[in-house]
Formats: structure tokens, sequence, C-alpha cells
């Protein structure tokens, strides 16, 4: 595992946004996993501009996205289709068809995710996978548990998730209970992985994650197994590492 600890929010994002363009540069048709939350913003500012300025294109890219609410259509601005469209997709030349988030809109949970792992499959897998940090040590919406999920899947979400995200919804009881997300197995499987974490919030359950034991119970920890992993931090989150 790389770990990468720069000054700011702005660095981190830079790093991060410079590691998902060299994946392009490398393969212009390459499948990037995407994630969502307030941490990835910057670097998505950084890739619009990048594109905007001609150092960039998705033109080929096929994207998939970690998760989604569960019964938010996909023009509500709290969904997670929106946040993608309103941060990059609508400010980049990536072709639509090729963007992907879990369909959480669809009543039927088995259908809907199925479906989905098997579009991951058919693009040939993902060739970098950008992570966000939850507060409890979630990855998308893996919450801690008893055991490591395999496969794309729903979930119920733990009250302090619920809390967390409220702040982005008039109020809390407008924040759906349950998501679709992407499982750690889900995660595993890409050929790279590059987590972002930003916040002195976020040290403790950075160091868990990175040097704590492998456990469901942190679900995040399971990146210790994986064999291509970078995670970007700024120095207040990587205080303790
Ligand atoms: C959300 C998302 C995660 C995200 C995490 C942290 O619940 N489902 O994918 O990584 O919480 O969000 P933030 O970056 O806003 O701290």
């Amino acid at each position: 595992m790389d770990l990468v600890i720069v000054d700011t929010y702005e660095d981190m994002s830079r790093v991060a946004a410079d590691q998902i363009e060299a994946v392009i540069a490398d393969d212009a048709a390459c499948v990037l996993g995407l994630a969502t939350g307030s941490t990835p913003i910057g670097l998505y500012a950084d890739l619009v501009a990048d594109c905007a300025a001609g150092k960039v294109s998705f033109a080929d890219v096929t994207t998939f996205n970690l998760d989604e609410y569960r019964g938010l259509a996909h023009d509500h601005d709290q969904s997670y289709h929106y946040f993608m469209a309103d941060n990059l997709f609508d400010h980049v030349d990536i072709d639509p068809a090729r963007t992907h988030v879990p369909d959480g809109f669809d009543p039927d949970a088995d259908a809907a995710c199925a479906a989905y792992e098997e579009a991951i499959e058919a693009a040939g897998g993902i060739d970098i996978q950008l992570l966000g940090l939850g507060h409890n040590g979630h990855i998308g919406f893996n919450e801690p548990a008893a055991s490591f999920p395999v496969a794309t899947h729903c979930v119920q979400l733990t009250e302090s998730t619920i809390q967390a995200n409220s702040r982005l919804f008039d109020s809390i009881d407008e924040v759906p209970r349950e998501a679709y997300t992407m499982g750690i197995g889900t995660i595993m499987k890409a050929r790279r992985i590059l987590m972002v974490v930003s916040g002195e919030d976020k040290a403790e359950i950075l160091e868990k994650c990175l040097f704590g034991p492998v456990v469901p119970e942190v679900p995040a920890s399971a990146l210790q197994l994986h064999p291509a992993v970078t995670v970007v931090c700024d120095a207040a989150a990587g205080a303790r590492c």
C-alpha cells in the first residue's frame, strides 16, 4: 500500500486527479470506479478544469459509481446520479451512456444489484476505483458488519451514516434508510484502488483501517489485502499515520 500524506485538501485533490489522469493517459478506454461524498469534490473540479484545458479526455472512458440511495429519483438533488452530473459528468466530454450509477429508483433490489454487477463484468472490470472513507470505516455504503459483503447489494444504513448525511437534506427524516452499494468483493476486484481522506475527524478511523486488524467491523480494513492501493490524505487526516 502507498500512503501519500500531503499538506492540504487542495494538494490531496491534485495528487488524486493526477493518478486518475495517468490511468486515462495509459488507456483512453479505461473503466473508472467513482465515488461521491464531499471528499472527492475537489478532485472532480481538477478533472473538469483539466478537461476544459485539453489535458484529459473522457470521450472513451466508462464509469461505475460505488453506490446510490434506495428510493430517490435520479433527478433528486441528493441522489448520487445528480451529484455525479453536477460535479463531473455534465462538465466533461464523457458519453452519458458510458456512465453507470446503481439504479436506486428500481424497487427490485436483487434485480438492480445483479444487473449492476453484470454490467461491471461486461465492461471488463474496473481499472481504478476511487473511494472516500466514512467515519465508521465504511467504503461505498458497506457499513460495519459481521462479514464482508461480496457483491452489489441493498444495505440498511446505520444511524451514524444517516446522521452524517442528514446535513445535506432538509431534515433527517428525508435521508433514505437504505442504499444499493458495490460489495467489498466488487471493490477488491478493481485492479487499482485510490482512497482520498481529508480532515482531522477522519484521522482515527484512517489509522484503524490502515494499521488495525482486518475485520468487517472496519470495512475499509479489507484494503490492506489488496495488492495495489494508494491512499492520499491531507495532513489532518494523516496525523496518526
Ligand atoms: C457517504 C458515501 C461514501 C463516502 C462517505 C464519506 O456515505 N456513501 O461513498 O465515501 O460517506 O463521505 P465524505 O467524503 O463526505 O466524508
